[in-house]
C-alpha cells in the first residue's frame, strides 16, 4: 500500500504526468476485483447499498459509474462521513470508536482507480473483502414507536417531537439506543430525550407529537440528551460496566428533524430500539450540554466585532466569526470521566471545538474543523474509563465556535433561502433556522458505587 501511495498520489484534477520509473501504466492501475471492492465494501456499503441512506456502491457497475465523484469527496475528507478531525489548533490525543475515516492510501487507491477510467479487474481472482462495518445495534429489548404513524404538512422543515410512553414502572437503565428511521427520504435527523417528568405527555395529546419548531424547542423541563441519528450514524452505546439511567414514570422524547421539501403526507414511522443494561452497572452515563443554549449568553466570553462587552452576534457578510463560551466545572466534581461529545451549530457554523483547561494549559477533547449541520453526531472515546480525560471543581471547559456569515457558506444561502432573504442577515442566539447556537455535548460517567 506504501508504494500505491508513492506512485498514485496526484491531486485528482491534476494533469497525469506519464513516464518516470515509478509511474504506473494504465496496465497496472488498481482494479475494482483487485483492490477497490476491498475498500468499498467495507467502509462505503454499510450506507451505500439498494436499501441503505446513500445510493449503491455495491456492485462493480454502479461504483464505476460514481469513480469520480467517489474520488472526489473521499479525497476531499466529505466521504465517508466523519466530523471529528485533528488540526494544529486541536487535536485529540484519544482514538474515537467507530473511527469511519480511510487512510490516504486507500483514498489515492480510489484516485487512481478513477484516472484509470475505473478498470474491472479479474473477478475469478477478486480479493477478499470484510463486512461493511456495521452501525447498528446487534440485539435490543425494547422496541418504542410513536402512538401513530406521522404525516408530513407540507412545509419546507418540520420539527415534531414525539412522546412515547416506555411503561418504566421502575428506574431502567439502559446499555443502548438506537434510532431506526420510517422514511428516509424525509427523515434528515433526530435528538431523543429522556423527559423525566412525562411532561411531554401533555403537550403531546392524543396525537403523541407536537410542533417543536423554530423557537418552541422540545419545551419540557429537565429533558435529558439520550441519543442523535444522522443517516448512518451508530447508535449509543454506554461503555463497559456503565449504563444510562432512565426514571420511573419518565417518556421518551424523540425530536425529528423532516426535510418534506413542501410535500404533502409524506408517512413517517421511527423508531427507538433500546438494550437493557445486563448485570449491575457500576456507573451511570449522562450527557450534558456545554456551551450557549436557549436564550441566555451563560459564559459567553467577549469577541471580535462585539459592540458593547461580551454579545453574541454573527454579522452579516463577515468570515471566520468566532463565538467563544467557557464554562467552569461546579464544587463537588472530582475526576469524572469524558467518554463521548457532539458538536451542534445550525447553518452558518463551520468550526467547533471543545478544549479542557485543568489548570496547567488547553487540551483538546473535539474539533470539528468543517462542521456540517447535516451530518451531526456523538462521538465516543475509544479507551477505558481510566484512560480518558476527566473533569474536577474548577477545570475549565472552552466551546469555541466559528461561522461563515457569507453567501460562500452554503448552509448560509440554504437558511436565507428558507426565509426568503438575499442577502446575509446578523445572526443572533436562538433556536430558529436563521439564528445560531454554540453547543457541544459532553458524555461523562458518574460512578455510583
Ligand atoms: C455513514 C454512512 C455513509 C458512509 C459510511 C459512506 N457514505 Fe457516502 N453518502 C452517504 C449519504 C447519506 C450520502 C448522501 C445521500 C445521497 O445523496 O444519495 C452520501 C453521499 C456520497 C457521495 C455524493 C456526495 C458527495 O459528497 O460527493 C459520494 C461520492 C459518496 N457518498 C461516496 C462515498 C464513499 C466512496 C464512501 C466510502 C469510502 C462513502 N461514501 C461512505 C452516507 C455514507
Amino acid at each position: 500500500m506504501f508504494l500505491m501511495l508513492l506512485a498514485c498520489t496526484p491531486a485528482p484534477d491534476s494533469e497525469k504526468t506519464p513516464g518516470g520509473d515509478d509511474s504506473k501504466g494504465v496496465g497496472d492501475a488498481p482494479t475494482w476485483y483487485q483492490d477497490v471492492a476491498p475498500i468499498v465494501v467495507e467502509n462505503c456499503t454499510g450506507c451505500h447499498n439498494p436499501s441503505g441512506p446513500g445510493f449503491d456502491l455495491s456492485s462493480y457497475e454502479r461504483a464505476a459509474a460514481m469513480a469520480g465523484a467517489m474520488a472526489n469527496a473521499t479525497s476531499a475528507g466529505r466521504m465517508p462521513p466523519w466530523g471529528a478531525k485533528e488540526d494544529e489548533n486541536c487535536a485529540p490525543t484519544t482514538p474515537w470508536k467507530d473511527d469511519r475515516r480511510i487512510s490516504e492510501a486507500q483514498i489515492a487507491t480510489l484516485a487512481a482507480w478513477a484516472e484509470a477510467g475505473a478498470p474491472e479487474g479479474n473477478p475469478d481472482a477478486a480479493a477478499a473483502t470484510n463486512d461493511p462495518k456495521t452501525v447498528g445495534l446487534e440485539d435490543y429489548d425494547l422496541e418504542l414507536g410513536p402512538v401513530q404513524p406521522y404525516f408530513t404538512q407540507g412545509d419546507a422543515d418540520e420539527l415534531i417531537c414525539f412522546s412515547i410512553d416506555p411503561h418504566a414502572t421502575g428506574w431502567a437503565l439502559l446499555s443502548g439506543i438506537e434510532v431506526v428511521p420510517g422514511n428516509r427520504s424525509i427523515a434528515h435527523h433526530a435528538l431523543v430525550f429522556a423527559d423525566p417528568t412525562g411532561a411531554s405527555a401533555a403537550l403531546a395529546g392524543a396525537d403523541g407529537w407536537y410542533d417543536c419548531g423554530s423557537g418552541s424547542g422540545v419545551n419540557v423541563p429537565e429533558a435529558r440528551l439520550l441519543a442523535t441519528w444522522v443517516p448512518g450514524s451508530p447508535p449509543t452505546r454506554a461503555p463497559e460496566g456503565t449504563a444510562i439511567p432512565f426514571e420511573a414514570g419518565g417518556r421518551v422524547l424523540v425530536q425529528m428533524h423532516y426535510h418534506p421539501g413542501g410535500k404533502v403526507g409524506e408517512e413517517d414511522e421511527t423508531v427507538v430500539r433500546v438494550k437493557l443494561a445486563e448485570g449491575i452497572p457500576t456507573a451511570a452515563l449522562y450527557q450534558t450540554l456545554v456551551g450557549n443554549f436557549y436564550n441566555e449568553a451563560t459564559g459567553l466570553e467577549p469577541g471580535p466585532n462585539d459592540r458593547r462587552g461580551a454579545e453574541f452576534r454573527i454579522p452579516a457578510n463577515v468570515k471566520d466569526h468566532t463565538e467563544t463560551m467557557t464554562y467552569v466545572v461546579p464544587d463537588g466534581v472530582q475526576d469524572l470521566p469524558l467518554v463521548s461529545f457532539g458538536a451542534h451549530m445550525h447553518l452558518a457554523g463551520v468550526g467547533l471545538s471543545v478544549k479542557l483547561n485543568k489548570g496547567s494549559g488547553d487540551q483538546c477533547l473535539l474539533n470539528v474543523p468543517a462542521y456540517d449541520y447535516d451530518w451531526q453526531q456523538l462521538y465516543d472515546y475509544n479507551a477505558g474509563l481510566d484512560e480518558v480525560p476527566t473533569v474536577s471543581s474548577g477545570d475549565v471547559v472552552t466551546v469555541q465556535c466559528t461561522y461563515d456569515n457569507t453567501l460562500d457558506n452554503p448552509g448560509v444561502q440554504r437558511a436565507l433561502d428558507e426565509y426568503g432573504y438575499d442577502e446575509p442577515q446578523d445572526i443572533y442566539l436562538g433556536e430558529g433556522t436563521l439564528d445560531e447556537m454554540c453547543l457541544a455535548m459532553v458524555g461523562f460517567v458518574y460512578q455510583v458505587r
